[in-house]
């Protein structure tokens, strides 16, 4: 009998019959159902950012549910929780007066933030600007707009079309973008969203200055920038939202992840005071008709609460950036000597890439899950992306358990190479 479970992103042909279960979770380790223990070295799917097994988020969560464990917060309902974290995320934010919208995850904040742009120019009567622009590699999530604003073809491939008025750039060329800009007519673009440092597309930083580029592009044309911060937000890059470490201010910030270190499902969208606006003042403000049933869910607002007071009194936001010089140096020197790999990739924030040269992948098409399961042979999870493997480990990760990923990458790759 094969499982039940059809999983995200998986060859079901395969994992139908062997799932790799995972039973346990403390610190940056967790545990399978056969008593192994590994390196959580990927933070579960980039986003344990405060490690596994904190008392005080399940405490959190308890404490929420006795007293009120779900309400809607459609129309003029609300909940304690949901303001104190709009409160609290709105201070936060890199620009003032900035408002948030909560949805279930990233993708809903993808789709959330790609329609309030469209409906603001709406709103401001230019509803011809609906074009939102994004970048080759660049990965948004699986829902309607994040689909179509696939930078990884795979993830396009298969459905038609959904939102026709996108268009890709590369992912390291800012005159592409003017040039696109310019092509397609200003006056026909609503925004263009891009991920500080591209994540599930590979592991891609920005290239010195790019995102200062575009910001100033965006400007020039009135076009929105939407920073999709959901996996380099609270602490991957060093800061809250990956913005302020560019110095830039965007219209739109998604984030999802590490607001609540996955410990419950929560996503959301800060709008700049500009966004909000339209939408705030006056007696004929427009309602934005939006927002999934569980906007605002109490645990999950509460689970974020906790989660953010242990990053603020742990200092964890700050050690995305102080570990990541540590981490990549580890990755280039584990892979350095490798005649199988062809790129490794990191030193913006804690996450980082070893890419599987295009020989030996012609040669061994399973090579990068290959690398993953030797990666778990040598107690570390890693997780097998196009071409490349990733790791994003917990912000609380030793210096010795960086030192763990790279020993085991070296490991690793010798066995591969000399299979
Ligand atoms: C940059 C980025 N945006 C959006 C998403 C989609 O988030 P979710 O999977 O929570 O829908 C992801 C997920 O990995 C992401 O990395």
């Amino acid at each position: 009998m094969s499982t039940a479970f059809w999983h995200p992103f998986a060859d079901m042909s395969k994992v139908k019959d062997a799932p790799f279960t995972i039973v346990g979770g403390e610190g940056c380790h967790v545990t399978d159902d056969q008593g192994n223990r590994y390196l959580d070295a990927t933070a579960s799917l980039w986003y344990m950012n405060v490690g596994h097994g904190r008392q005080e988020i399940i405490d959190a969560i308890a404490r929420q549910g006795k007293e009120l464990a779900a309400y809607s917060t459609f129309g003029d309902v609300s909940n304690r929780p949901v303001e104190q974290l709009a409160e609290r995320l709105s201070k936060l934010a890199p620009s003032e007066g900035s408002k948030v919208i909560f949805v279930g995850g990233g993708g809903e904040a993808v789709d959330t933030a790609s329609k309030l742009a469209r409906r603001y120019f709406a709103t401001l009567g230019q509803p011809e600007r609906r074009y939102i622009l994004h970048r080759h590699h660049g990965y948004h999530g699986t829902n309607g707009y994040g689909t179509s604003l696939a930078g990884i073809e795979a993830n396009r491939t298969g459905f038609g079309d959904l939102i026709r008025e996108t268009r890709e750039v590369p992912y390291d060329d800012a005159e592409a973008l003017e040039a696109a800009i310019v092509e397609i007519g200003e006056e026909n673009v609503a925004a263009f969203i891009v991920e500080p440092v591209i994540g599930a597309g590979g592991v891609y930083p920005p290239p010195p200055g790019y995102l200062e580029t575009i910001a100033t592009i965006c400007e020039r044309h009135g076009i929105l920038l939407i920073i999709d911060s959901v996996i380099c937000g609270f602490g991957r890059l060093g800061t809250y939202f990956a913005a302020e470490r560019f110095g830039i201010q965007p219209d739109l910030i998604t984030f999802a992840k590490g607001v609540t270190s996955g410990y419950l499902p929560l996503g959301g969208v800060i709008a700049s005071e500009k966004i909000a606006r339209p939408f705030f003042d006056g007696p004929n403000a427009p309602t934005f008709r939006h927002g999934p049933t569980y906007a605002g869910h109490p645990l999950c607002c509460a689970a974020a609460l906790a989660n953010l007071d242990i990053l603020d009194r742990e200092s964890l936001i700050e050690r995305g950036a102080d570990l990541e010089k540590q981490l990549f140096e580890t990755l280039l020197s584990a892979t350095r000597t490798s005649s199988i790999v062809s790129d490794t990739r990191g030193g913006v924030g804690l996450l980082g890439a070893v890419e599987l040269s295009q020989d030996y992948l012609t040669a061994n098409p399973t090579g990068v899950v290959q690398l993953q399961n030797e990666m778990r042979r040598e107690g570390v999870l890693v997780r097998s992306l196009i071409g490349c493997v990733a790791v994003s480990p917990p912000l609380t990760i030793s210096l010795n358990e960086i030192e763990q990923i790279g020993a085991a990458f070296s490991n690793a790759l010798h066995r591969l190479e000399h299979h």
